[in-house]
């Protein structure tokens, strides 16, 4: 490789001679180069401000010739420079349209273009590569679809709207108050361990009922909603909400839940019964048959599980319905008159009024009514899982 020589002897042919080899060497190095990456190192070597070998020759020709041969040298450097520039820029253009020549559908548009014989320029190419055919089919862009959650989630709020249900939302972070205490679960009370709860952390120094969690249930939106309107209340309210569980095929940390509230003058378990057995029928079909199976929640007394008979195997027992018949798919009771303590200012009085309330699962209703044995794969964002229901 080329290394810039000390000059001794400022004779013009000695000059002359040192410039020549230096041109050759550029040339010569030129050549040599095949790609981009290569003449990047290429134009560094030589041009490179701090030691690129112009820069080199500059101090160890011109500043280093004695005084009346600086002139002399300093012609020849300005002859010089030019001439390996040049040569170094047109290694950049041989290397370019190598590069470009190499796309072969751009190459072949353009002769197609010009003719075999045209002379293709760079210029040609570039405009080649910007053709654009029109004749081609647009980008088709997918169309989504319901994720199959909110799909369910949406199927049933409309049978409760059909039933003139109106529809609330509330907080996913929400305190202590309206997730526990307004509920009839009092400070310290073992119901609360039933709901593995998400805790805001550094909250110690708060009252109890000013803590932040992630709500465990949609049941907070209850009092949120009777603290707003007085009776009479018919809502749904659908929603996400958290709880401390290990993810597996039937638990998820993440999930939706869909609350009921009904609060009026005369409202009985009747009612109660009579609604959530319309609303089982218009999501599982007619043919099932619903049963309500004593339970216990703080916020409702009577509480109830509500269970449907078996859609898949009709109420013979079959492996869904782990060979009982029947399947447990919500929970609901009548508002316990501890609750309405809570919003008696707003004009909730249980010796006047009463209520019914209950709290369903999406994703195992989801999973239910589509064949689903894995809630995990709501989250994974699947596309072949998604489409099956687009
Ligand atoms: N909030 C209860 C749960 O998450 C369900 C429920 C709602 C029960 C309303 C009764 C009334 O388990």
């Amino acid at each position: 490789m080329y290394i810039v020589p000390k000059i001794e002897d400022y004779s013009p042919a000695a000059l002359d001679k040192a410039g020549q080899e230096l041109l050759n060497a550029v040339r010569q190095e030129a050549d040599a180069i095949a790609g981009e990456n290569e003449w990047k190192a290429f134009r560094d070597r030589w041009m490179a401000r701090k030691n690129g070998v112009l820069t080199q020759v500059n101090d160890m020709w011109l500043k280093a010739a004695p005084g009346p041969a600086k002139r002399d040298v300093g012609a020849r450097i300005n002859e010089i420079k030019p001439l390996a520039e040049e040569i170094i820029q047109n290694a950049w253009r041989r290397v370019f349209e190598t590069k470009l020549l190499a796309e072969h559908e751009v190459a072949k548009t353009v002769w197609k273009v010009k003719g075999k014989q045209g002379k293709v320029t760079i210029r040609d190419l570039l405009l080649a590569k910007e053709r654009v055919d029109i004749t081609l089919p647009g980008i088709v862009r997918p169309l989504g679809a319901e994720h199959p959650v909110i799909r369910t989630m949406n199927e049933i709020v409309g049978v409760f709207r059909a039933m003139g249900y109106s529809i609330a939302e509330g907080p996913e972070i929400e305190t202590d108050y309206y997730n526990f205490e307004a509920l009839n679960f009092p400070p310290d009370h073992p119901a609360r361990d039933t709901q593995d709860t998400l805790f805001i952390a550094g909250q110690e120094k708060k009252r109890q009922r000013d803590r932040l969690l992630l709500r465990t249930h949609t049941s907070p939106v209850q009092i949120r909603v009777m603290q707003q309107q007085p009776p009479p209340i018919r809502v749904v309210i659908p929603g996400k909400v958290h709880r401390a569980d290990t993810a597996d095929a039937t638990h998820s940390p993440i999930f939706h839940q869909i609350e009921g509230l009904a609060v009026d003058t005369n409202i009985t378990f009747c009612d109660l019964k009579g609604t959530l057995d319309h609303a089982m029928k218009s999501l599982f079909g007619s043919d099932v048959k619903t049963r309500f199976y004593p339970s216990f929640f703080p916020f409702t007394e009577p509480s109830a599980d509500v269970q449907v008979t078996c859609f898949k195997c009709g109420g013979k027992g079959c492996r869904l319905c782990k060979m009982s018949g029947w399947i447990e798919l919500l929970g609901c009771g009548m508002v316990d008159p501890n609750v309405f303590k809570f919003v008696a200012s707003n004009g909730y009085d249980s010796s006047k009024i009463s209520g019914f309330a209950f709290g369903m699962g999406v994703e195992r209703i989801t999973m239910l009514k589509y064949g689903i044995d894995d809630i995990q794969l709501f989250y994974q964002g699947d596309v072949r899982f998604l489409e099956q229901f687009a």
